[in-house]
Order: C-alpha cells, then structure tokens, then sequence
C-alpha cells in the first residue's frame, strides 16, 4: 500500500477524524450518563429522607421515637429494599438504624455517623470493602416547637426520650451497585464498538474514494493511449462541472495544441520533402551531362564526380524524409497483403550479398521454413535492407552476420545479428531517433544520416510490430523484429 497516496492519506484523515469524534461523543455520552443516574439516585434518597422528616419526625414529640423507629421498619421496610436508613438525634444517639440488607450487599453498623448539624441536606458516596458504593442522602430536622400543653407535659416527666428542641439527622441510603453494573457494560460496549466502528468507517472510506478517484484512473488511462498516431482523440469529459471536469477540458485544450504543433512539423517535413525531390533530380540530371561533357579536364570530372555523389547523399536524405512523413501519415496500410518473411528475408539477404563480399562478410541465413505475416511487402524489405545495411556497414572486415526468420509464440521474429563494433549501452535507447548516430564522424564518410533505423521504427509501429535491440560493443548487435503471423 503507498502511504503518501492521495487515498491512503485521505482515508487516514477521515477515519482519525470519525474516530476521534466518537470517542470524544463515547466519553461525553457515559460521563453525561453517570451524572445522571448519580444525580437521580440522589435525588430519589434526598425525597425519601425528607418525608421521612416530614411524616414522621414532625411529629416525633407527640409520638415518641420508639414509634418513629417502628414506623420506619414497617413502611420502608430497608432490608428488603437493601436500603440503609438510620436516624440519630443532635446528641449523637442513634434512635434508629436499618438492618443488614437480605442480600448482604453491606453492614450498616459501619458505616460511619453523621452527627446532626444545623447545616441543610447533605450527601455522601461511601466506597465499602468490596468495591461496592453507597450512596447516602441526609436531611438535618428540627421538629416544629411543642404545644403549650406538651410543653407542660414534657416538663411534668424529664424522664422523657423526646428532649425539647431536638434536632435529628435522617439518612437514606441505596447502592450504586446496578447502575455501575449498567455503566460498566455500556463501557463494555463502548469500547468493543469503537474498534468497529473504526474498521466500517475505514472501508467504507476506501471504497468512497476510490469510487471519487475513478474519473481519475480513466483520465490516466486515456491519457496513456494518446500518442503520436491518435493524437486527435480526445480524454473523456464527465459533465460534472467539478474539478475532474476542468481537468479534462484543460488536458484536451492542451493536447489539441500538440497535435497542432505535431500536425505543423509532419506537414512541413512532408511538403520540404516533397518540394526537395524535383530540383534534385534536375541538378542530378544536369550533373550527369555536365560529367560527360568533353570539354571538361581531369580536375573538373574529378570535381563533377564528387557533386554528383552529394547530390546523391542529399537525394537519398529527402527520399527518406519523404517516407517517414509517408509513414506518419499512415500510409502504409494500403497495400497490405498476406506473403511470406522468410522467403522476402532470404531473397533481400541474396541481393546484398555483393555489398557484403566486397567487405568478405559472410552472411548465414536460417530462413527456410515460410512464416506468413500480412503486411505492406516493399515497406517490410526496407526494414530488411536498412537492417542488413547497417549490419554490413558497422561490421569490420572478415565479420560474419545471421539472418533468421522463425515463427515464435504466434509471431514472426526476424533478427539481424552480427558480431561488428556494437553499440554502447548509453546509445542504446536512442538508436531509433530521427538522425541519430552514435559517432557522428564515424558514419559521416559513409553516407549515413541517422534516418534508417527511425524508418524500420515507423513501417514497424504501423504493422503492429515491435523493434529491439541488443548490442555490446565491440562483440556485435541483434536487431529483433516481432510481426504478429498472418491468421486466415
Ligand atoms: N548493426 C549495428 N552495429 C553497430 N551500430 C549500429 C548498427 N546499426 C545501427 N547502428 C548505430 O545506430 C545509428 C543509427 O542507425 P541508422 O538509423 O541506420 O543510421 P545510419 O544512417 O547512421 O545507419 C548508426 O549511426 C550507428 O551508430
Ligand atoms: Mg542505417
């Protein structure tokens, strides 16, 4: 997986993101909760307490406490509720104080005292051994002050438990225990699903941008097919009015000035070309009578002799200009015809065999079964010749060249190898190019312009074909040529 991609680093951001904003909705969400549920617990104790006062204690001096505490017992009744309710007067006595609860969650008898203070209510969480947290809501009351009648009464018996102007502490409390259980899953959950949630967010982010990069693929993939020989079609515009839209209408404005430009050079190249030929051959026609002329001296043949080997160096540079704008104006599909390469190869290397001679280079041809490819049969000599001419002409005296035609994989290979100066390897992928030559000097005198190969390149591409070369210098080149095999 690339990492700097445009969709890895999308999708990285987008789920960090998502992620992040979950996590932090998760924390609010169970915080948010646990506040609640403290808080209405809370609340729910802080009634009970506060009836309690209200009920019972406000009447506790007609009543008497032993009456409270039994009112207590019997209307709330703790231990089944697993409550904890315990009710101490301002001395610190503990007039009432509930039970162990019947599952045996806690002992009230610890849970510490809460002396009664002129202060309001009051609440308290109380961490028990076990884990387990009691929450305890406390209400201060004073009950109302007696009657006059009571107020004698009180006074005839001191014994009395009611002391005058008591204040009394009630205490409710409940255990957090269930809703921490409940809390605790959430948590559970929480958790679990995140990683989840991260994962489906991830992928669905993928496919997101993969489905939004398509229109990028396919420009890329249009924009690889456009070359030289279609460079009038044009990358497809999704009518989206976005970014992608613009893209494509800039990339065709961009190829459409190509091709101008293209299409320019070609038709210059073709009509220079063209223009060329016919003063040539009248210059040439010239030169020929001028040589025979009688009146001319030694020198002046010697010197018409060498204009006339020009003219035919310049000739043969603009008749190959002349076919390579053919060439590139697809010419070559004409005449196309079904014939066999392995005959035209032989045929070609027999006609060239004096060229080779005269340098005693042997030439040794494995073409003897036919190989059928359909094609334009002059333009596929010229491949024939260009190779094998330079296969003679950059091969030292004494060499030795091998021709082959084979049929190989569904195709027809043809390979000129010899074992002459070679190529060195920075030259290699240029040998194709429009008037190159590795050594200059070297192939000036032998009347090369550079433009051979660049034609064996062109008549290839318009059959299909594909040209290679292998070459070291100093131990010899194999240029291979791979036509696909005529199919009837
Ligand atoms: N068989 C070969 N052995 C060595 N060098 C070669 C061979 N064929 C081509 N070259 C090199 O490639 C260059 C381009 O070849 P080509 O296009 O035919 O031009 P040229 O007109 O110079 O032959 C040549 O100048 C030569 O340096
Ligand atoms: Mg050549």
């Amino acid at each position: 997986m690339n990492v700097r991609s445009i969709s890895f680093r999308l999708v990285v951001w987008y789920t960090s993101l998502l992620t992040g904003i979950f996590i932090l909705l998760g924390v609010l969400f169970y915080f948010g909760l646990q506040h609640f549920v403290e808080n209405d617990v809370q609340q729910t104790q802080m009634h009970r307490a506060r009836q309690i006062a209200d009920t019972l204690l406000a009447r506790i001096q007609q009543t008497g406490e032993a009456y409270v505490a039994d009112e207590i017992k019997t209307l709330y009744a703790p231990e089944i509720n697993d409550r904890f309710i315990r009710l101490t007067r301002a001395d610190g006595r503990v007039i009432y104080v509930s039970g162990a609860p019947t599952d045996g969650s806690f002992n009230p008898g610890e849970i510490a005292a809460a002396t009664p203070g002129p202060g309001s209510d009051f609440s308290r969480q109380i961490h028990l051994p076990g884990g387990k947290t009691l929450l305890v809501a406390g209400v201060n009351f004073q009950p109302p002050n007696q009657t006059s009648s009571q107020q004698t009464l009180s006074r005839q018996t001191p014994n009395q438990q009611t002391p005058s102007q008591a204040r009394y502490c009630v205490e409710v409390g409940a255990l957090l225990d269930p809703f921490e259980a409940m809390l605790d899953r959430l948590f559970l959950q929480l958790a679990l699903g995140l990683p989840l949630a991260a994962v489906i967010i991830a992928g669905g982010g993928w496919l997101l941008v993969r489905r939004a990069l398509q229109p990028v693929a396919q420009i890329t993939h249009a924009a690889e097919l456009i070359t030289q020989h279609n460079s009038s079609e044009r990358m497809p515009v999704a009518r989206t009015g976005d970014e992608l839209e613009k893209l494509s209408v800039s990339l065709n404005r961009m190829i459409a000035r190509l091709d101008d430009a293209f299409q320019n050079s070609k038709r210059f190249v073709a009509d220079a070309s063209h223009e060329l030929r016919t003063p040539l051959t009248i210059l040439h026609g010239e030169l020929e009578m001028l040589a025979e002329d009688a009146r001319l001296d030694a020198e002046g043949h010697e010197r018409v002799a060498s204009m006339l080997e020009e003219v035919a160096r310049l000739a043969k540079i603009v008749e190959q200009l002349f076919a390579l704008s053919r060439l590139d104006a697809g010419e070559a599909q004409t005449e196309w015809q079904p014939f066999d390469l392995a005959e035209l190869a032989r045929t070609t290397a027999e006609h060239m065999g004096l060229l080779a001679e005269d340098k005693h280079i042997a030439i040794s041809s494995d073409a003897s079964r036919p190989v059928l490819i359909e094609g334009d049969r002059a333009r596929l000599k010229q491949v024939v010749v260009n190779l094998l001419g330079n296969a003679i002409k950059y091969t030292p005296e004494n060499g030795a060249i091998q021709l082959s035609v084979n049929a190989v994989n569904g195709h027809a290979v043809l390979e000129v190898a010899d074992n002459g100066i070679g190529i060195p390897s920075e030259a290699l992928p240029h040998v194709f190019d429009r008037f190159f030559r590795v050594d200059s000097a070297r192939s000036a005198d032998s009347g090369s312009a550079g433009l051979g190969l660049s034609i064996v390149k062109s008549i290839c591409t318009a059959h299909g074909a594909e040209v290679e070369v292998e070459s070291t210098v100093r131990q010899g080149s194999c240029f291979r040529v791979k036509l696909p095999l005529f199919k009837n």
